[in-house]
């Protein structure tokens, strides 16, 4: 599925005047394309992703979704916290969205059980929200956008208020998602690094009103065989994108 934002304008009317958030936005993901956009806080990366969920309308323009034909809802944003009910356990937790499509317990329970061991949370099956670790509660966020079966997953950064361990442990659960389930990702993160080694297409935003000011395609960096160089450049290109997020935080409004 293919993700086309189509001048896409959006302003939030707040006390004291109008907040111009995103301004003739354009941009265009490829189709299975994992893209993650890194830029200053409050510049209008959380509301992109809700107009491209559909959480929330744009003032003007549009979202397409270009792709196979698909009836159910094309992207599920997976929030950045507190996404979990506190009344259900794990299990009912990740297979909430089945339960909404009607399918029978145990099948949505066997469909669970797969990605719940395959991410190493099947011992918590049956513990609340409250008894897990933030990096558990975000794996669980993950598995249940996958069991949505959505083509389009919009992640708003799943490694917030996570430790240097669990990070790790959720880009790792990430690039499997990317590797493994022929999906679209969109995925917000602060983090450079783990912006470098999950995407496909990096894109760095500005202050709002939005625009991309630098875009990397990633693509033909991971196919290079020399690892000294490859190295080399995504040094080159962490320092190049701290550099440009530095200016745009430091620019005055
Ligand atoms: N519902 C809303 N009402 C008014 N202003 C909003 C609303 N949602 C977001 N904003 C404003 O839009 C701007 C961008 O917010 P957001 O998309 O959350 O930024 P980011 O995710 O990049 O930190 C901020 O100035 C914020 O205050
Ligand atoms: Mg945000």
């Amino acid at each position: 599925m293919k993700i086309i934002c189509d001048k896409i304008s959006k302003n939030f009317t707040v006390p004291g005047g109008v907040v111009r958030v995103l301004e003739d936005f354009s941009f265009e993901t490829q189709a299975q394309d994992f893209v993650c956009i890194l830029g200053p806080n409050g510049c209008g990366k959380s509301t992109l992703l809700k107009i491209i969920a559909g959480i929330v309308a744009p003032s003007a323009g549009r979202v397409v979704f270009e792709g196979p034909a698909y009836a159910g809802v094309r992207a599920t944003l997976i929030f950045p916290e507190d996404g979990l009910f506190p009344w259900l356990n794990v299990r009912d937790n990740v297979s909430f969205g089945l339960e909404m499509k009607g399918v029978p317990v145990l099948e949505r329970y066997e469909l669970a059980r797969k990605l719940m061991e395959d991410m190493e949370l099947m011992k918590f099956a049956l513990c609340y929200p409250h008894q897990l670790s933030s990096g558990m509660k975000q794996k669980a966020s993950l598995i249940r956008g996958l069991l949505t079966d959505a083509p389009v997953i919009l992640m708003d950064e799943p490694d917030k208020s996570l430790d240097i361990n669990s990070k790790r442990i959720m880009c790792e659960d990430i690039c499997r998602v990317r590797d493994e389930y022929r999906k679209t990702v969109i995925c917000v993160t602060h983090d450079v690094d783990m912006a470098l080694r999950m995407a496909k297409t990096i894109l760095v935003f500005g202050r709002s009103p939005v625009a991309v000011v630098k875009k990397i395609d990633m693509r033909p960096f991971s196919e290079m065989s020399d690892k000294q160089e490859y190295c080399f450049l995504l040094e080159k290109l962490r320092g190049e994108i701290q550099g440009i997020i530095r200016q745009e935080v430091e620019k005055v409004p």
